[in-house]
């Protein structure tokens, strides 16, 4: 089989989409480079899976367009479709088959037969470590959506779709589906777009990461770059107790930026966090807001996020 080689796998212009008042996608713009995986991240409702839906072509745009693997969505869809598979963020399989009849089914589908058809079931109920001959609703969360993943990379897309394919799992089942996506990256140059919210995921397996918030690509970059950007370092006061008052009581410290109060964590930027550290416990003491603790850290992809998304990250929580 011979595969035709493009410079962007996808490319998304000014895509927007919205459902009755909501604006799920607001003028989204994204290039993903063939062979690269891109993290997409962002708050709940940012529009992640929207995405995700029109660049696989389960849903349509109001306006914008977009290529995967070459191909316009809504142009050419059946090629669009052969060229990708889409892991969704809900599981995809059917429970009450066995694995090894969900992947049949899903070859089928494909059109992928006989001998050839066996050999790709066979070969995928082994990599997944997944018993073929059991109910897909006898198999564990972790089983679940590893066979899920199988069957999307059964036809041997070009691009895969992966819509938080971890939530949920436990550690080791997560850490395996790690384990699974880099070979993919590694071993096939697969080009891979991931939503998710671990940010420890989206650091280890991503060369690219784009951050979503309301319908829009807000910041992009590798995950070094992102960091970055972000110059200082970064304060973390943990609150003694949560306390709505406690980023108020610092606006008057100079030198800070981007305070940010998230559950008992309290963030702030400075240029010279060592220097800043006694202005920001007086300026709390002042306020009667009391700390258990601070410490001082580079900026990491944790602060990233809040820079860009933190407004919609606190109106969510
Ligand atoms: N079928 C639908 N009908 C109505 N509203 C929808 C529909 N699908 C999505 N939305 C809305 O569009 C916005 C974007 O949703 P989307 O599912 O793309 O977000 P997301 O970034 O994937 O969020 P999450 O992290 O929670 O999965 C949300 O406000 C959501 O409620
Ligand atoms: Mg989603």
């Amino acid at each position: 089989m011979t595969r035709t080689v493009f410079e962007n796998a996808i490319e998304a212009t000014g895509l927007i989409k919205g459902y009755g008042d909501v604006k799920a996608l607001d003028g989204l713009d994204l290039t993903v480079e063939a062979g690269t995986v891109l993290g997409l991240l962002g708050p709940n409702g940012a529009g992640k899976s929207t995405t995700v839906k029109i660049l696989t072509t389960l849903s349509h745009p109001d306006a914008g367009s977009a290529t995967v693997a070459g191909h316009d969505v809504l142009a050419e869809p059946a090629k669009v479709r052969h060229a990708i598979g889409v892991v969704g963020q809900k599981h995809g399989c059917d429970l009450e088959a066995t694995g090894r009849e969900n992947l049949v089914l899903q070859g089928e589908l494909y059109g992928i037969t006989g001998a050839e058809l066996r050999r790709r079931v066979d070969e995928a109920l082994e990599r997944f470590g997944l018993p073929g001959d059991r109910q897909a609703k006898t198999y564990s969360g972790g089983m679940q959506r590893r066979l899920d993943v199988a069957l999307g990379l059964l036809h041997r897309p070009q691009v895969l779709f992966l819509d938080e394919p971890t939530t949920g799992l436990d550690p080791e089942a997560r850490a395996q589906m790690w384990g699974e996506i880099e070979r993919l990256a590694r071993d096939e140059r697969m080009t891979i777009l991931l939503t998710t919210h671990y940010l420890e995921e989206a650091d280890k397996l991503a060369s690219q990461l784009a951050i979503v918030d309301r319908g829009r690509i807000v910041a992009r970059g590798t995950p070094h770059e992102l960091k970055s950007e972000l110059e200082g370092d970064t304060i973390h006061v943990e609150l003694a107790e949560v306390d709505g008052g406690a980023a108020g009581a610092l606006e008057r410290v100079s030198g800070l930026a981007d305070v940010l109060l998230d559950g008992r964590t309290l963030r702030a930027r400075s240029r010279d966090g060592g220097a800043a550290i006694p202005a920001v416990l007086a300026a709390l003491e002042a306020n009667g807001v009391r700390a258990a603790s601070v410490t001082l850290a580079r900026p990491s992809l944790d602060d990233v996020y809040l820079r860009y998304a933190g407004r919609a990250f606190e109106a969510t929580a």
